[in-house]
């Protein structure tokens, strides 16, 4: 059983020790990447994202600074905000964590994140990128699977991959990413959401699924087919007898369909580590071209 499992740490060990060296080939040229990451309010699974955001940055030696804003911060100033840090040229990276509090129109703020700075990928400019198949950075979660397919060495090209879930986050640049006539990807790709109906007639045909929803343990063995290869994006808190009171499990009945599956993402552990590395990735791409240098 163990060998079918996609740890997402070796990839991610992998992906910072690349992104360590070109922050080090960075400096030597006397840039220091910086990422700047700003959070409204006091949203508790946020705080945590920014927390390992900022370990991360220290970690490879980019230099990061988190703006603490209160909840009643006006849309004003943080579009005031994003609009300093774009213009700071010592600031390569800008990462506004979502959600915002009701008040503040997300869209507008995004939209206003100088394009090469928006290491989330998230500017409508950048998403356009990835349609046209001409990317300038990827977001961090689909980047993050991208990597473990690849490390794992599954092959897309030709295969069906069904995507449960149609987030701008992670569903939509997933199928995007996956659809391109390019390497690491060439998929035939089906895309279902909440008003799929019998979408169990999907993801049984899928050789590759991916689970991007938020519902625990959706995915049961009966909707996939022998051998597929499964990839859980889902983080769920459900209660659990344990000294925490809870356990985070993903999208997928791990243990019933890990028999039928010939590759798996556990949760946690597979997707997970991914995402951060992905961004720290970013942040040193980013850095290079505001300064005209090409990274291999
Ligand atoms: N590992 C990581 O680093 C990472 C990163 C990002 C997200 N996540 C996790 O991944 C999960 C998805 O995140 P997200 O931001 O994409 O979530 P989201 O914005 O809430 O989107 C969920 C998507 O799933 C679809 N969906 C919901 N219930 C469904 C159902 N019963 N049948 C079919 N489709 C259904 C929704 O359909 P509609 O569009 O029709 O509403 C929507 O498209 C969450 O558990 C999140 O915590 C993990």
């Amino acid at each position: 059983m163990e060998e079918k499992k996609l740890l997402g740490k070796p990839v991610a060990e992998k992906i910072n020790s690349m992104v360590g060296e070109k922050v080090n080939f960075l400096k030597s040229k006397g840039i220091e990447p910086k990422l700047s990451v700003v959070l409204v309010g006091n949203d508790p699974a946020s705080s945590v994202y920014v927390g390992m955001k900022e370990k991360a940055c220290i970690q490879l030696g980019i230099h990061s600074k988190t703006y603490r804003l209160p909840e009643n911060t006006s849309e004003k100033d943080l579009l005031d905000l994003v609009q300093q840090l774009n213009q700071d040229a010592k600031n390569h990276g800008i990462l506004v964590q979502l959600p915002l509090p009701k008040h503040i129109n997300e869209d507008k703020i995004i939209n206003t994140i100088n394009v090469k700075k928006d290491v989330d990928c998230f500017h409508p400019e950048n998403v356009g990128r990835i349609v046209a198949g001409n990317p300038y950075v990827l977001p961090c979660t689909p980047a993050g699977i991208v990597e473990i397919l690849k490390y794992y060495k599954i092959e897309t090209s030709g295969s069906h991959t069904v995507i449960i879930g149609r987030s701008n986050i992670v569903g939509k640049p997933m199928a995007n990413i996956l659809m391109q006539k390019a390497e690491y990807a060439n998929a035939t790709v089906t895309v279902t959401h909440s008003r799929t109906k019998n979408i169990s007639s999907y993801t049984k045909q899928a050789d590759i699924l991916i689970a991007a929803m938020g519902k625990a343990k959706f995915v049961t063995s009966d909707m996939v087919k022998e051998g597929v290869v499964v990839i859980d994006v889902g983080i769920n808190r459900i209660d659990a007898d344990n000294e925490k009171g809870y356990a985070l499990v993903g999208d997928v009945d791990y243990e019933n369909v890990a028999p039928k599956a010939s590759f798996i993402t556990p949760v946690p552990g597979g997707v997970g580590p991914m995402t951060i590395a992905m961004l720290m990735s970013n942040t040193a791409l980013a850095a290079a071209t505001q300064n005209g240098i090409k990274l291999e």
